[in-house]
């Protein structure tokens, strides 16, 4: 709690709206995505797909695979809990939509789907996409699914099963060009999916890290993702973290608020 107060303390210092920013190509993300309004229908879809969940009383053993809770004490979780704790608030659903309709990837993977409000989200945003979403609780996993029949979202593929392993059963046929990393938060780990992601980019991908100031080792991983020779431009958004590869760019890291 104190870690996060201070992290969030010194973001603020640092941070700075699109006057602070002098690069084209981040100045118009942040004006024309970051601070734009997002499209009324997208935001009423995405409630529509939440609300069911938070309806949902029924409950679920959950296998904890990530760096574990910091809400739930005991594994056997409802539905509707599990998704308004851990799930996607609607703020960063409403930028999430607004990044893929910015960027309109063709294919996007997911970390970690819970129940699959992210999912949603990206569904939304880019529902002509291929999207690859992996979790590796069964029981989630399976809520997820009979949620994404339910509301006929058919562009999404989800593979169950620790993220390692699902990883080798990826059929990349063509570039990611979105990964949003919200699973394992987690040094090592955040940084070998970074590794195996890094193999399939083409020059406009687009990684988002979710909770880069979740803890010490997570600001570690973001600060090693940042080093990386391939990595061009970043953006502290606090929450998010997002990493572009574009060879026509300076190395360049914003902080930037949302
Ligand atoms: C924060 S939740 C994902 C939230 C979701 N993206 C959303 O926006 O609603 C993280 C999920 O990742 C899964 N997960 C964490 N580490 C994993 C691992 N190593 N292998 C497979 N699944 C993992 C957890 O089971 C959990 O459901």
């Amino acid at each position: 709690m104190f870690f996060k107060g201070f992290s969030y303390l010194r973001f603020l210092l640092k941070s700075t709206n699109q006057h602070g920013v002098h690069s084209p190509f981040v100045f118009d993300l942040i004006t024309k995505c970051f601070y734009k309004k997002t499209n009324t229908t997208d935001i009423q879809n995405y409630k529509k797909f939440k609300i069911d969940l938070l309806q949902n009383t029924n409950t679920i053993e959950v296998t904890d695979f990530g760096a574990g809770s910091k809400v739930f004490k005991s594994n056997r979780r409802a539905i509707h809990k599990i998704s308004r704790y851990a799930g996607t608030s609607l703020k960063r659903a409403k930028l999430l939509i607004r990044i893929l309709n910015y960027f309109t990837p063709n294919t996007i993977l997911e970390f970690g789907t819970s129940v699959g409000l992210g999912t949603a989200a990206l569904h939304i945003g880019a529902p002509k996409a291929k999207i690859t979403t992996l979790e590796g609780c069964e029981n989630t996993a399976e809520v997820a699914v009979n949620q994404f029949k339910k509301f006929s979202y058919n562009n999404i593929q989800l593979i169950s099963g620790e993220f390692k392993q699902s990883l080798l059963k990826l059929d990349i046929e063509t570039p990611l060009d979105l990964v949003y990393f919200d699973g394992n938060h987690q040094k090592e780990a955040t940084l070998n999916y970074f590794q195996f992601c890094l193999q399939h980019i083409n020059n406009n991908s687009v990684f988002v890290f979710d909770d880069i100031h979740w803890s010490k080792s997570m600001e570690e991983a973001w600060e090693e993702i940042k080093k990386h020779p391939k990595v061009k431009v970043t953006i502290d958004t606090y929450q998010w973290g997002f990493v572009f590869f574009r060879k026509e760019q300076e190395k360049e890291h914003f902080i930037v608020r949302v």
